[in-house]
């Protein structure tokens, strides 16, 4: 830990009144030497440019205020005691009487939230030795637990918000991407905006160690060690604490203990207020070793809150949050082999340069696309976890290889590397120095361009993804313990688990069709070249949803609805504006306005823009300006490497929009059609719990039963989630949009209209969430209000 605790003697410096011999500057133990001739104070946490003014600053007030406050608590905790055991109630005053015995009393400190431990601070350290001394002690009947208290490194910020960094926001994300010079540069510098900071890892550091601090006092001889995206070089502001709590030692130990003559019995008066209580951990089944972990949690841990356990999970943890930091966080009792996969993660990250580019980049594109994280209670997205994988494997199958395979790592390691956790041989080097460098040139920007086309046309259902192998294998015969599901992807140490095996058929689909958009988008000046006006491009338009779609604008979201018709009605194919167009028009107005209880006022009629492209008037849509992508943009596609475990050859693509040459119909250039528009208002969270009220409306029925369910049980849904949120109308919306429709192809037996969505202001979380829902919902919603598609229910 980095945080000016260097164990050392406190330092001479020039401050006082006899000029001692000056230390040179350099030479004192807190401070860092930098690059460059720069400095760090470890105790202070800054920066000096040059050794005169790390002089000044080690002269200065606020140091020298530090260093004293530091010494000062460092003899606090040689004079101090950490007791425990004690009835709950217990006052201040009766362990400052008790142990008044030993010397004089400075102060007794009580566990302000749980009253589960004091620290007493005497007047002398000798009298704190008399009292560990005492092999017994007993207050009111209850057996005390008295240790020293644990010397802390001494730092600055306090576990609160001082090391807790605001998340950026999506606006100053892109505003510091769009000034990038180019996409490398783009990915580069993401990361160096979502990783953790130095504080937020101080602050974590401070956190394990707290949970360290309280478990060895209930758990003797535990471990608690990190794991996940806190540790595994793939960080992010805000991510989850993952800790294990390794509980082997403390049952060794029990195991002994019990053994030993004299070892404490039942009757013991401590016993039955102590946590650990009677419990033989060695023979306790998970829930029960949760249970106690919930308890210290719960009562120890100052700060912890929503303590609870889950002891259903694959890996039974208990989840917790803590408030002054803000970190929420899972505890897991069993699962040694994510300390390896994290440290097989790491070694990845640090393999190679382009690395963690790619894997920051493409996990806030699946966020933003809604396709992947942990939400709480799972779920069908992809873990962040999965998804890494995806990544991995992706570079793992380059020609040449960026990454080496599990199984060439194997290879690799040394005798002291040779590792079984579980059954599962998880060798492989610790060290990035031992791999081979790589042979691929590709840029960043190109890697990620291709993990979109190899993903979008890749048949996640019908093969294994192998990161031990580093390609596709057949999948494992049924019966077989491996999981199998929408997306099969092998962990690549534990053979028998798929990380992807909560994944969904919906899920798995989406993350196919928005690989296929963004790797067209990826093919399009946008993406390639800086905009000369200031516009979003780049990775920034990349991570907005619905951005990257064919037709998309800077700000705008995209919904597609295709209305088929086993029998066309008559007007179908008429000229946008035709009888057609216009019903669905009315239907997407209906699906808002009485299905979905939004406000939705038609806008002006807006005039047509012939095919003679004369120009008329646009709605106050200011993106529809913005350079078209894709062949429209004059990007010719680049040759394409046989993509692995594609599903078919590139120009066999059902939607076309991939081929050479090949014309979609424009929808952003002169021969545009905007039809309809409307001014929108939601006003309450009709995207949220739709499927729960559908089953609680239906009396416990399936939606997806044959019959399917009705747009007047998708209305009684909406006037539920209102009533539940108060029924009156709130005095602001929740969201605010600018909806236009306009035709974007069709044939004898098909229409296809692009609704384009344009919040304003700029599109938060809640935008997205809603925008989500809606691109699943509407046109599903339109086509069984029409008649004319499938029927088929709204799955959201
Ligand atoms: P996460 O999916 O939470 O990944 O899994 P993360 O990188 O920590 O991402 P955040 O926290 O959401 O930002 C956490 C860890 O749990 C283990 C892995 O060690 C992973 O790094 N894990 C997860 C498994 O071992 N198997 C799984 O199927 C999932």
């Amino acid at each position: 830990m980095d945080g000016g605790s260097g164990p050392g003697p406190e330092p001479v410096t020039a401050a006082g009144p006899s000029p001692a011999p000056e230390l040179a500057p350099e030479a004192d133990p807190d401070v860092e030497p930098l690059p460059r001739g720069r400095f760090r104070c470890r105790l202070c946490q800054v920066a000096a440019a040059n050794r005169p003014s790390l002089a000044e600053h080690l002269r200065g007030k606020k140091h020298q205020r530090l260093r004293s406050l530091r010494a000062e608590r460092r003899a606090q905790e040689q004079r101090s005691l950490f007791v425990s055991g004690f009835a709950r109630g217990t006052a201040a005053e009766e362990l400052a009487a008790y142990f008044g015995a030993f010397g004089e009393v400075v102060a007794v400190v009580m566990d302000k939230e749980k009253g589960a431990y004091a620290i007493v601070e005497l007047q002398e350290a000798a009298s704190r030795e008399q009292a560990l001394a005492q092999p017994q002690h007993t207050l009111a009947g209850r057996s005390l637990r008295v240790r020293p208290r644990e010397q802390k490194d001494f730092t600055r910020p306090s576990l609160g918000c001082g090391a807790r960094r605001e998340p950026l926001s999506p606006g100053q994300l892109e505003q510091a991407l769009c000034q990038a010079a180019d996409v490398d540069t783009q990915m580069e510098q993401l990361v160096g905006l979502l990783e953790l900071s130095e504080g937020e890892r101080r602050l974590r550091h401070l956190l394990v160690t707290l949970f360290q601090e309280v478990f060895s006092e209930f758990f003797p001889g535990c471990t608690v060690l990190p794991f996940g995206s806190s540790v595994n070089g793939f960080d992010a502001h805000g991510c989850d604490l993952d800790l294990l709590l390794d509980l082997e030692p403390t049952k060794s130990l029990q195991t002994s203990a019990r053994g030993a003559p004299g070892a404490r019995s039942s009757g013991d008066p401590g016993a039955e207020e102590s946590i650990l209580s009677d419990i033989d951990l060695a023979s306790a089944s998970p829930p029960e070793v949760l249970e106690l972990v919930v308890a210290v949690l719960r009562r120890c841990v100052p700060g912890v809150r929503r303590v609870r356990a889950v002891p259903t999970a694959r890996r039974p943890v208990v989840k917790f949050s803590h408030k002054q930091s803000g970190l929420a966080g899972d505890i897991s009792i069993d699962n040694r082999l994510a300390l390896h996969n994290t440290q097989f993660l790491r070694l990845c990250g640090e393999a190679d340069k382009r690395v963690r580019p790619l894997v920051y980049a493409v996990r806030l594109w699946a966020k933003q696309q809604g396709l992947a994280g942990n939400p709480a209670g799972g779920g069908p997205l992809l873990t962040n976890y999965a998804l890494t994988l995806l990544v991995l494997f992706f570079l793992q199958t380059r020609s040449p290889p960026v990454l080496p395979t599990v199984a060439r790592l194997r290879e690799l390691a040394g005798d002291e590397d040779r590792m079984v956790v579980a059954g599962w041989d998880c060798s492989f080097p610790q060290d990035a120095a031992l791999l081979e460098p790589s042979a691929n040139s590709e840029s960043p920007s190109s890697l990620l361009a291709e993990f979109f086309r190899v993903f979008g046309d890749f048949d996640f259902s019908e093969q294994l993804v192998s990161l031990r192998e580093g390609r596709v294998l057949p999948l494992p015969e049924a019966g077989e313990p491996f999981k199998l599901g929408s997306l099969n992807l092998q962990d690549p140490f534990e053979l028998s688990h798929n990380v992807a095996a909560n994944v969904n058929e919906k899920t798995a689909s989406r993350l196919g069709r928005c690989c296929r958009d963004a790797a067209k988008y990826c093919r399009s000046l946008q993406y390639c070249r800086k905009s000369t006006k200031g516009r979003g491009w780049g990775l920034v338009r990349l991570f907005k949803p619905g951005a990257v779609e064919p037709g998309a604008g800077a700000g705008s979201f995209l919904i597609s609805i295709t209305v088929a018709a086993a029998q066309p009605p008559s007007q179908l194919c008429e000229e946008p504006g035709g009888h057609g167009f216009k019903e669905i028009c009315a239907a997407i107005a209906f699906v808002l306005r009485d299905v979905l209880q939004c406000s939705c006022v038609p806008g002006k009629p807006l005039k047509q823009v012939g095919a003679s492209g004369a120009e008329h008037s646009l709605p106050q849509d200011t993106v529809l300006g913005d350079e078209p992508l894709g062949d429209a943009a004059g990007l010719e596609e680049e040759p394409l490497q046989p993509p692995v475990g594609s599903k078919r050859p590139q120009s066999d693509r059902m939607d076309g929009t991939a081929l050479p040459g090949a014309k979609r119909p424009r929808v952003n250039g002169p021969e545009e059609e905007v039809v309809a528009s409307w001014s929108c208002a939601v006003w309450h969270r009709v995207w949220m719990g739709r499927r729960r009220l559908r089953r609680q409306l239906l009396h416990g029925a399936s939606p997806e039963e044959p019959d399917g369910v009705s747009l007047e049980l998708e209305q009684k849904v909406s006037e539920a989630i209102v009533q539940h949120e108060g029924a009156a109308r709130p005095p602001e919306p929740l969201l605010r949009f600018e909806a236009s429709a306009q035709l974007a192809g069709g044939t004898q037996r098909e229409l296809r209209v692009l609704l384009r969505l344009a919040p304003t202001p700029a599109p938060g979380p809640l935008f997205r969430d809603f925008f989500h829902f809606l691109q699943a919902f509407l046109p599903l919603a339109v086509q069984q209000h029409l008649g004319w598609g499938p029927g088929a229910a709204p799955q959201s």
